[in-house]
């Protein structure tokens, strides 16, 4: 199977894993990228089973709608039943890297806001040590060359994604090279540089469930 082929086979299963538990005023966090986008578009047969959603990006919110999925804020509604993302990385704790379409921040938000964080992925992304791909992390502009020079501290080699605003107007430093062996400590370290808003790393709070597109069909992984 191909790798769009493996994204569509979990997008899907995401779906079936969740379509029995929904109710009429269900609302659901989703996530950006492509796999989440497979899994909005499987999504939306079953659109008149719930109410709506909380998206982790404008271009995400544009998809749901353009599916016909109601898309709230936040702020307009209480604790979200799942959420629904791809990553970049995921380790066997599904400790995970996320951020390479540059949605960390609300993506960490709406993952937070939710009771069951459902991460979708293929086989490439299971990794026994997260960190061959860059940790993002999102900067206030006045200070990426601060944050920059904190990340070198912490054993990394930060490059400015250049000509990439988020959607909440900051900056992306991809911080190359660094070997994650203890995810939850990292997370924290790199929130407290001062001008961080937020880092890659999902591990104080990793996903619950990640169903892994393999060639021998979907697996379900719960953190070992
Ligand atoms: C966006 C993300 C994505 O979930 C991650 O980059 C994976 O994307 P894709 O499903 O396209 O491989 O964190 O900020």
């Amino acid at each position: 199977m191909t790798q769009d082929e493996l994204k569509k086979a979990v997008g899907q299963a995401a779906v079936d894993f969740i379509k029995d538990k929904l109710e009429e005023n269900s609302v659901i966090g989703v996530g950006t990228g492509s796999t989440a986008n497979c899994f909005i578009d499987a999504l939306a047969a079953y659109k008149d089973r719930f109410d709506g959603a909380v998206a982790s990006s404008e271009a995400t919110a544009k998809r749901l709608k353009d599916h016909g999925i109601p898309v709230y804020d936040l702020n307009a509604v209480g604790e979200l039943e799942f959420y629904i993302d791809g990553a970049d990385e995921s380790n066997h704790l599904l400790h995970l890297i996320k951020g390479g379409g540059a949605a960390l921040t609300r993506e960490k938000i709406v993952a937070a806001a939710s009771k069951t964080f459902i991460c979708i992925a293929d086989q490439s992304k299971l990794v026994d040590t997260l960190g061959a791909f860059p940790l993002p992390v999102e900067v206030i502009p006045m200070a990426r060359s601060y944050v920059a020079r904190e990340l070198v501290k912490l054993g990394g080699d930060p490059v400015y994604r250049a000509g990439v605003t988020t959607d909440n107007g900051n900056v992306i430093l991809d911080v190359h090279n660094m070997r994650i062996t203890d995810p939850v400590a990292l997370e924290l370290a790199i929130n407290n540089i001062v001008g961080v808003v937020t880092n890659g790393l999902f591990a104080a709070r990793p996903a619950d469930v990640l169903l892994l597109g393999t060639s021998e069909g979907v697996k379900t992984l719960k953190a070992e």
